[in-house]
């Protein structure tokens, strides 16, 4: 594949399927296209996701709580599974966790993340 057709193999076709993910505390809404990461999705739009390594499942910052039905995800992969049993959760989740790096975006989500920033407009 030549650089030219790798890049343009990462941008979704204007009528690639769009999933919602809502983000509290903060309350606002992205869009994710099938297939795409949360973090992808957030930075797509302008919006600061909490992350360390780059999106390499090594650091956990990026976490959030899934707030929407898990049995309606795909389960995470081994390298996610790996770096979600090293992560504590916290007493009063409500969710359980994944890593926004890691899962693909297939269906709308309700998430919970304190962190995530909003783009300046
Ligand atoms: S950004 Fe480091 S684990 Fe997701």
């Amino acid at each position: 594949m030549d650089r030219e057709a790798g890049a343009q193999a990462d941008k979704p076709s204007t009528g690639a399927k769009k999933h919602e993910i809502v983000v509290e505390p903060l309350g606002i809404s992205l869009f994710a296209y099938e297939g795409e990461t949360v973090v992808e999705a957030a930075a797509r739009q302008g919006v600061r996701w909490p992350g360390v390594c780059g999106g390499i499942a090594e650091c956990g910052v990026c976490a959030f709580e899934l707030l929407s039905n898990e049995e309606d995800m795909a389960p995470p992969t081994a390298i996610e599974g790996a770096r979600l049993r090293r992560l504590r959760r916290r007493p009063d989740a409500v969710g359980p966790l994944r890593l926004a790096c890691q899962i693909r975006v297939h269906r709308d989500i309700h998430v919970h993340k304190p962190g995530v920033r909003a783009p300046r407009n």
